[in-house]
């Protein structure tokens, strides 16, 4: 058994109530100050103000089983205290970013020109079927300590890059590896419909046949994959093509997540709620039909600021999302081409100071809400008891600091499952 006692904390978490929050709610936050927090074996077992919690881990220690335990104790010395980031869409798991791609985009190419030309996804495709699993799974893992590093405790990590049955599953186990090899929790999406592969040029249905007939099947076979992914856009899936790999998906006992309307609305947030997806992603080009539907069937709108931040569009309509009571979650989309950042601090301040969300708002869209959108709302999102803790301590006196000192990071310690991940124990935090 192994206690720790976080004590003179300023402690920020969203409200868990069984749900992701939206509207009115998105933004409710309790607070304790000073605040403290017990947990035991990696889960949290007390959170609240410090003498309630005090109290609590004496009571325990005088009880009997935990009579001889130490319990360890970490002066917070009056830092904000948040739970770890929950990052709910990444394309983690490839080689090597696009950076020629990058200066042609500058020069005014669009991104979905330079992928109807074979490059773009396309190239990060070429790269990743030859790579070994070894060398994916250590790129990934690295990346996953980067990740780490700027607050993140559980990521999702899609697949996309193999276009294979095999490759995708090799992406996947590669992926997989992170949650066993860094103290992240991972979970893994199978995202077979990211493009056409140069095999299926001008074949796409034929592509689509293969998805939802042997990868979707093999993926869930072999456990790989929480959700199925597919990207909804013009020169990429039609609605119709997206559902029949979702749908496979579900009946092989996948969760669904569609990347809906990023650049053009054909559909994608409808086709969603249609699917009753945990999730849709992006949102950038969606229509208020399509918004309201989320909203009705109870999908997350899982936000991404620094694509369309590096795509230079105009960022998602968060506020009419919250006004819709459309749950909002915000992620990194960390990947090598449209969103090349593993920075929850960064999306954080882009949430609030480019797309309108109150910092208290931001919090609940990067912890709780991102958790409910990848299915770990049991686990991750908020410092409850029976969650893992994982949490982060900051530089400043509130969660805004995370947007007000930009272009760095304010997280000054990462524990996951009540271990200090980050700075290595040992130095200061
Ligand atoms: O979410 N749009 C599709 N997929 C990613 C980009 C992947 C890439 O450019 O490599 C996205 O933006
Ligand atoms: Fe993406």
């Amino acid at each position: 058994m192994s206690a720790t006692l976080f004590r003179n904390a300023r402690i920020f978490t969203p409200e868990d109530t069984g749900g992701p929050l939206a509207g009115p709610r998105q933004g409710r936050v309790v607070s304790h100050d000073p605040g403290a927090l017990l947990c035991r074996d990696g889960l949290i077992e007390a959170v609240g103000p410090e003498r309630e919690v005090l109290a609590a881990a004496r009571d325990a220690g005088r009880a009997g089983s935990h009579a001889k335990e130490a319990v360890r104790e970490v002066d917070c010395g009056g830092r904000c205290m948040i739970p770890g980031f929950v990052d709910p869409h990444t394309h983690l798991c490839f080689l090597e970013p696009r950076e020629t791609e990058f200066l042609r985009r500058l020069d005014g190419v669009p991104y979905l020109d330079i992928l109807a030309a074979g490059g773009g996804i396309l190239a990060t495709v070429a790269s990743v079927r030859t790579a070994s699993e070894a060398d994916l799974a250590e790129a990934t893992r690295r990346r996953a300590l980067a990740c780490l590093r700027l607050g993140t405790t559980t990521i999702e990590i899609k697949s996309g890059y193999g276009l294979s049955t095999e490759a995708e599953l090799k992406q996947l186990r590669a992926a997989a590896a992170a949650g066993r090899t860094t103290p992240l929790t991972v979970v893994t999406t199978l995202l077979g419909a990211h493009a056409v592969p140069p095999e299926f040029a001008g074949n796409t249905e034929g592509y689509v046949d293969l998805l939802a007939a042997e990868t979707v099947p093999a993926a869930a076979r072999a456990g790989l994959a929480r959700y199925c992914d597919a990207f909804c856009e013009r020169g990429a899936f039609t609605p119709a093509q997206c559902r029949r790999v979702l749908e496979a998906a579900r009946r092989a006992g996948l969760g669904v997540k569609v990347h809906a309307d990023e650049v053009h609305d054909t559909g994608g947030a409808a086709l969603a709620a249609s699917l009753g997806a945990v999730s849709a992603e992006h949102l950038l080009a969606s229509g208020e039909a399509g918004l309201a539907a989320l909203a009705a069937a109870g999908s997350v709108a899982v936000l991404l600021p620094a694509t369309a931040y590096a795509l230079r569009t105009p960022y998602a309509p968060a506020r009419r999302m919250v006004e819709l009571g459309l749950p909002v979650a915000i992620a990194t989309d960390c990947n090598p081409g449209s969103s090349y950042t593993e920075s929850m601090p960064f999306v954080f301040g882009l949430a609030v100071l480019g797309m309108g969300l109150s910092v208290l708002e931001a919090l609940a869209a990067s912890t709780l809400n991102a958790a409910y959108a990848i299915g770990e709302g049991a686990g991750a999102g908020s410092l409850s008891p029976g969650k893992r803790a994982d949490l982060l301590l900051l530089e400043g006196d509130t969660p805004g600091i995370l947007a007000f000192h930009a272009g760095v990071s304010a997280v000054a310690a990462v524990y996951a499952k009540g271990v200090r991940a980050w700075p290595a124990e040992g130095s200061h935090p």
